[in-house]
């Protein structure tokens, strides 16, 4: 068997209807695992079994908001009884709403934590549980940001330092499990992360790259625009296939390699829009 070979495993990924959570499923997927996925939108979700299965993987998902905390933690468990084991938890899903604090909402502020920082804990808590209980080795990792380093990324920022913080608790609180943390800090990626800014901002952004198409806030946008997008600028924003290989490496390392902090950043920086 291949050194990367996943075949046998169990994984889970979270928002892995858009992003860097789809690329890092499908990737999962391909290299063997059962990849079990989550994110709000069913139609997206569904897209990723059919995709997996041409490249030999297979993919469940189920759609539901992971502020529901006790959902998700019925799909992790889920996950474990179906298949008998697992192995790797991605707790990728995340927003941001770039306001300054200034003129933030304490309602999206909410909604960041909740999302960014309290669904990890809960899928974490219950992933070291069902680890633990089944003597299953594998990784937790965690997707923060660069933006857990910057002085201006606003709240957003704040929860992504929370989220490199915990996740130097954890490989600390996991030495003694055959369970190892890894905290990936993407720089820019083409995603439909965006979905939240200004939308000037963003129409300039995609105009200066020649792409015709307006955004509207809230849009999603399908992965064919993204790779379009990364095409006419590799150098300012990434492919979410960058990060997915980041996390491949990681998982795919014996358990005694602890891969614990990666930063994976486009060669050039990308101006932001003023929060
Ligand atoms: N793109 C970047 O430049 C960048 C840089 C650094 C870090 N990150 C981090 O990377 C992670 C993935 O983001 P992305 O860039 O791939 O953005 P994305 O394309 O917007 O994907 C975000 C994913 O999170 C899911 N999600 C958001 N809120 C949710 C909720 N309440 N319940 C369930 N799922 C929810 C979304 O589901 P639906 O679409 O179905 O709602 C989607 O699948 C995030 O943690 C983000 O902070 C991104």
């Amino acid at each position: 068997m291949p050194e990367t070979s996943l075949k046998g495993k169990t994984a889970l990924v979270t928002g892995a209807s858009s992003g860097i959570g789809r690329a890092t499923a499908l990737k999962l997927a391909a290299l063997g695992a059962h990849v079990f996925v989550t994110g709000r939108r069913q139609e997206a979700l569904d897209e990723l079994a059919p995709i997996a299965e041409r490249a030999g993987g297979k993919i469940t998902a189920e759609a539901f908001d992971i502020r529901d905390y006790d959902k998700f933690q019925g799909f992790i468990e889920r996950a474990a009884e179906e298949t008998g084991t697992f192995n790797i938890l991605v707790n990728n899903a995340g927003l941001s709403h770039p306001d300054s604090i200034a003129k933030g909402d304490p309602e999206k502020w909410r909604e960041m934590m909740e999302v960014n920082i309290l669904s990890l804990l809960a899928g974490s808590q219950c992933a070291i549980h069902i680890m633990r209980k089944g003597g299953f080795e594998g990784h937790i990792v965690h997707i923060s940001s660069v933006a857990a380093r910057s002085d201006a990324s606003g709240v957003y920022g704040g929860t992504k330092a929370m989220v490199s913080a915990l996740a130097t608790t954890m490989r600390k609180e996991l030495e003694d499990d055959n369970i190892r943390v890894v905290n990936i800090c993407p720089g820019a990626v083409i995603t439909n992360f965006a979905r939240n800014f200004p939308p000037d901002y963003i129409n300039a952004v995609l105009q200066s790259l020649g792409i015709d198409l307006t955004f509207e806030p809230g849009m999603t946008l399908p992965p064919e625009i993204h790779d379009k997008v990364n095409e006419a600028a590799p150098a300012l924003l990434l492919h979410a296939d960058d990060i997915a290989k980041a996390v491949v490496y990681a998982v795919t390392q014996p358990i005694n390699v602890d891969i614990f902090e990666m930063t994976v950043r486009p060669a050039k920086s990308l101006q932001l829009p003023d929060s």
